[in-house]
């Protein structure tokens, strides 16, 4: 069988291989997953049942539910001071960032992508035919003029931005936020801020986001983290009126809505009050913060639930070290153009952190 051209532009091995690890190992110390540790909330369960129940089990209007779009609105003008121009309920956050780059880039187009990365960014670029430009913001992944101004040329359309972000747990300040505003303004580029971890949010009360300083931003943002419903598969993308509408014909042609039974549990979604799991992860983070500071250079997350720590050596040997130790973290080179750090996922048990810190310092100065 010809299989197509464009898969060899996917390369999930990285991952994968841990992944196939993992499900060989009878108690790892698992630190690679992407994903918060707790269930969905009762209520979300039981709306959903209901509407279930209730024969709510068709397609919705592709765009989503009216009353999904309001909430979606509502939520958006309340936690960012500017209503959305148009809206669209999407297949998780990850079909936000499908929809918006094949209605945005071309083949042959650039997209700047400030590397560290989430992987999809990368791979779906090269999907549509358009080149991703990597944008360097080690080692303290802010974003720096100097860097950012030299990778713009005349093919470039889109930099995506990931605050709190996926791997490094970093936070963009004001500063790194205008300065992407200011260039996209001036360079006419379309802004695509994937806030899908806003809700864990460590050291400040808001986050600093584009929205609602520039006509062409895209936000993308769902459901799947903060309220632990990944397999759930809702988010939403707000932006201009005319490319959300491009954006709802793609959406007509590929995942055609999403789910029914996830847009109607939303409706309690002002009951859900999610503080307590965001101050535990706060305190998993300084768990991981205190633990590795001394032996491993790392910036202190700001959100998220991720640490992107340098590794002491070769990450290969590092990460090979810690296998023998039955623990598992994600390489840097899934993330990044470079392999000089690794991923820690830590929205695992207190149990499973300390297990993992422990191994961390028998291991730092191995193989040198
Ligand atoms: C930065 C980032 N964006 C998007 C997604 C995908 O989210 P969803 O499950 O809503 O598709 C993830 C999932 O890990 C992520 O880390």
């Amino acid at each position: 069988m010809k299989l197509a051209e464009r898969l060899k532009f996917f390369d999930a091995s990285g991952i994968r291989k841990v992944f196939d690890l993992a499900r060989t190992m009878t108690n790892p110390v698992n630190l690679s997953i992407g994903q918060p540790d707790f269930d969905i909330p009762e209520i979300f369960k039981k709306e959903a049942k209901k509407a279930i129940d209730q024969g709510f089990n068709s397609y919705t209007p592709t765009q989503g539910l009216q009353e999904t779009i309001d909430l979606v609105n509502n939520l958006v003008y309340q936690s960012k001071g500017y209503k959305p121009p148009d809206t669209i309920i999407t297949s998780g956050v990850s079909g936000g960032i499908l929809l918006s780059y094949l209605a945005l880039l071309d083949p042959g187009d650039e997209i700047i992508i400030p590397d560290p990365y989430f992987v999809m960014y990368k791979h779906l670029a090269r999907l549509t035919g358009s080149k991703p430009v990597f944008l360097d913001t080690y080692p303290d992944f802010c974003i720096k003029k100097s860097a950012l101004l030299p990778l713009i040329n005349s093919k470039t359309r889109c930099i995506v931005i990931n605050s709190p972000n996926n791997p490094t747990g970093n936070v963009l300040s004001e500063e790194d936020i205008a300065l992407v505003v200011e260039t996209a303004k001036r360079h006419n580029l379309v802004i695509i801020s994937d806030e899908i971890y806003d809700y864990f949010l460590y050291d400040r009360k808001s986050l600093p986001s584009p929205w609602g300083k520039y006509e062409n931003v895209v936000l993308l943002n769902g459901f799947s983290k903060a309220f632990s419903m990944t397999g759930w598969r809702i988010g939403y993308a707000c932006g201009p009126k005319d490319l959300i509408n491009e954006m709802k014909k793609l959406q007509q042609y590929t995942f055609v809505c999403a789910p029914s039974f996830a847009q109607k549990s939303l409706s309690v979604i002002a009951e859900a009050d999610m503080s307590v799991y965001r101050n535990s992860y706060r305190e998993k983070r300084d768990m991981i913060w205190l633990g590795l500071k001394d032996k491993y250079s790392l910036q202190k997350p700001g959100g998220a639930f991720y640490a992107f720590p340098r590794s002491p050596y070769d990450t290969d040997k590092f990460i090979a070290a810690a296998l023998k130790e039955q623990m598992l973290i994600i390489p840097g080179n899934v993330f990044s153009e470079k392999n000089t750090h690794f991923r820690i996922a830590f929205a695992q048990s207190d149990e499973t952190i300390r297990r993992g810190l422990e191994i961390f310092n028998k291991i730092a100065g191995e193989n040198r």
